[in-house]
């Protein structure tokens, strides 16, 4: 079976030092950043296109970082990533077992046809996953006594 080719989007808030958690919650916590939490629901709750809905898939620690009100992030299909679960975690629409069962969840005959945007939401271990660029060494690297990585970006236009 093939997968759909599909632009998978990714948010991240990161600290100067590039810091994204901390005691499995954000590194600001207790503090809350309300713009930046608007930033973050407008960019993953609004699909290009109507009637359809976003997904937002996230690692199993992450999901439970959310408080357990706002669990599921609403508006939005919830899938969780666990290689250790063996049934979505109460509230979460889905789970899967590793990154191409997740890919191949969103060609499903059920959600094919509902799914607009897929949205990466972390956290770290889901985000070190997608790093991985052909031909990019990943870590740190060492020459001549200097340490260095190398981080691609890419832009898109909207
Ligand atoms: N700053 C931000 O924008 C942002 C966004 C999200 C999260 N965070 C922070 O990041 C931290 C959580 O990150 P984390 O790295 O500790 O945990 P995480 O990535 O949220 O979850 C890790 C777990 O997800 C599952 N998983 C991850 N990749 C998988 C894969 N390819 N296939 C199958 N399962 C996979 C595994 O679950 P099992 O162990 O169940 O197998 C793994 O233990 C928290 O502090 C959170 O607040 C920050």
């Amino acid at each position: 079976m093939t997968v759909m080719s599909r632009i998978l989007n990714s948010i991240v808030a990161v600290c100067p030092d590039m810091g994204i958690g901390k005691n499995g919650n954000l590194p600001w916590h207790p503090i809350r950043l309300s713009n930046e939490f608007k930033h973050f629901q407008k960019m993953t709750m609004t699909p290009l296109v109507e009637g359809k809905k976003n997904v937002v898939l996230m690692g199993r620690k992450t999901w439970f970082s959310i408080p357990a009100a706002n669990r599921p992030l609403k508006n939005r299909i919830n899938i969780v990533l666990s290689r250790e679960l063996n049934t979505a975690p109460e509230g979460a629409h889905y789970l899967a077992s590793d990154f191409s069962s997740a890919l191949h969840l969103l060609d499903s005959s059920e959600l094919e046809k509902q799914v607009d945007q897929v949205w990466i939401i972390g956290g770290s271990a889901v985000y070190k996953f997608l790093v991985r660029f052909p031909g990019v060494p990943t870590g740190v690297q060492e020459e001549n006594g200097v340490q260095y990585v190398f981080e691609v970006y890419e832009s898109t236009d909207h």
